[in-house]
């Protein structure tokens, strides 16, 4: 059995934390969509959110669709590569729905602010859910509307967030130790 605990410099959130924040973003959701007339559509951004959306969807007390688009400007590495945003879900009703990406993390804040650009483009009334925000790292003017916790400029890992892919299914967050990394980069 593999001890995934010593890769880690310290463990950030762990199940309760994540369960509470989570619970707490969920009570705002629900609380800020109750009264809404358009019909909900969640879109969790791959493959990082996904742990963080079915914990806070399962939540939701709304109906809803779920979409899925795909994002990715970290290759193998633990600093901010090329940005590639699949495209968006084929949909005709973008300019009559309430939109939700859920993310796992906001950094330089690249990847959402031209994610909600693109869907802005094209009608959508358009929030964000971020698990976490490392506001110290930000390069654009971005603010997403649902945020679980601010964390300092750290690499972490777990519910869903990756490095070289893995780590990704660890039920806590995690700061993964520099000597990981280092160690493998060449
Ligand atoms: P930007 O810079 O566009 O990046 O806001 C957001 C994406 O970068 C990834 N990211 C991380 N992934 N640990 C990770 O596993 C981290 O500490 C981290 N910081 C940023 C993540 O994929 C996010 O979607
Ligand atoms: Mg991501």
């Amino acid at each position: 059995m593999y001890d995934f605990t010593q890769d880690m410099e310290s463990i950030l959130l762990d199940e309760e934390a994540l369960h509470s924040v989570i619970s707490e973003l969920a009570a705002r959701i629900n609380h800020d969509y109750g009264d809404s007339q358009k019909p909900l559509v969640a879109i969790p951004v791959l493959k990082g959110a996904v742990f963080f959306a079915t914990a806070l969807l399962e939540k939701l007390t709304l109906p809803l669709e779920i979409e899925f688009v795909s994002a990715s400007s970290y290759r193998a590495a633990t600093e901010s590569g090329e940005l590639t945003i699949s495209a968006l879900p084929q949909r005709n009703d973008w300019d009559k729905i309430d939109v939700l990406v859920i993310e796992d993390i906001v950094d330089t804040g690249n990847t959402l602010s031209a994610m909600v650009a693109q869907l802005k483009k094209l009608g959508a009334n358009v929030r964000v859910a971020a698990l976490l925000d490392k506001p110290s790292r930000r390069k654009v003017d971005f603010h997403a509307d649902y945020i679980g916790r601010e964390i300092p400029n750290a690499f972490v890992v777990g519910f869903g967030l990756d490095y070289a892919e893995k780590y990704r299914n660890l039920p806590y967050v995690g700061i993964l130790r520099r000597e990981v990394y280092e160690s493998s980069k060449d």
